[in-house]
């Protein structure tokens, strides 16, 4: 079974019609689409998601609602497409849970993993060429310091970058880890790797293209009285979100529904520890 991160604030938030029309931007394994579909009557959700292999999963994962999920496979930059790919021109609401999904994280093989050993992929979408060994083994040690100050918020990214030029050629997940760790010693609870993969899987990725991105082009899909939720796992990214959903205000083109961010309860935590840093910002179009 597959609890999606605030699964309940989501449902809330979205305040799902049983007849209207929503996009999943983010389906992963297919959690929130699911309870989505499972609310509706004459509507469906689509489902959409840069991972092949994650879109599999959620459509066994949501096989009973079939007749209510259509599955699209794009990135956040082609969400129009994802849209009117269904003949409508504006869908009833917009939910994106953002960073990578459980199954990427555990799956070896997709290289996201720092606690078991896979090649340096970490690509969500698996056509794309760049991969996280070509960044390790090839970028500059500047813009590997760079990417780690910034986007991983790692205070102690020159010694990383540095100990990861001297390493190289670095050939898997648990090589890149045990040259972060020797190079700086463990100090919390999270692994001394952490920050350093989080900041090489967001260039992978393009992950803060994708947002801002998706920031632009959600409010044009959501008709007048549908909500966007957004559940980012970043302050870099909540950030960006809450930016935007304050200019929409001042705009006058969207109510503000969260003045602070919905965060899981302890239980939520406790049942899920990957959930702990999740944040829900949510607006209603006008
Ligand atoms: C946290 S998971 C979503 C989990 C999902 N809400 C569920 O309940 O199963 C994030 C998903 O978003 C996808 N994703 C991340 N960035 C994306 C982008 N720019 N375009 C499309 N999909 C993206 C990832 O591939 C991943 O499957």
């Amino acid at each position: 079974m597959h609890y999606p991160v605030l699964g309940a604030e989501v449902m809330e938030y979205l305040a799902v019609r049983p007849d209207g029309i929503y996009l999943d931007a983010t389906a992963g394994l297919g959690g929130h689409a699911g309870a989505i579909a499972r609310r509706l009557t004459t509507g469906w959700v689509i489902a959409n998601d840069r991972d092949a292999e994650s879109l599999e999963f959620a459509r066994a994962n949501t096989a009973e609602l079939a007749d209510r999920i259509r599955f699209h496979y794009g990135k956040f930059s082609e969400l129009e497409t994802a849209v009117w790919a269904q003949g409508v021109a504006k869908v009833n609401g917009l939910i994106a849970d953002l960073g990578v999904s459980r199954y990427q994280l555990t799956e070896s093989h997709r290289g996201f993993s720092i606690l078991t050993d896979g090649p340096l992929d970490m690509r969500m979408d698996q056509s794309q060429r760049l991969t996280a060994g070509e960044l390790v083994n090839s970028a500059a040690e500047k813009a590997i310091a760079d990417w780690i100050y910034q986007l991983g918020e790692e205070r102690r990214a020159r010694k990383i970058a540095r100990a990861i030029v001297r390493a190289r050629p670095i050939r898997s997940t648990l090589h890149l880890a045990g040259v972060v760790e020797r190079a700086v010693p463990r100090t919390g609870r999270l692994h001394p790797a952490t920050r350093t993969f989080m900041a090489l899987r967001m260039v992978v990725n393009e992950e803060q293209a994708e947002l801002d991105r998706l920031l632009d082009l959600a409010p044009g899909l959501v008709a007048a009285g549908g909500r966007v939720v957004i559940i980012s796992f970043m302050s870099l990214e909540d950030r960006k979100v809450k930016e935007k959903f304050r200019s929409l205000g001042r705009e006058g083109r969207a109510a503000v529904l969260t003045k602070h961010p919905v965060t899981p309860s302890e239980k939520e935590i406790h049942e899920n520890p990957a959930s702990r840093s999740a944040k829900l910002r949510a607006v209603e179009m006008k």
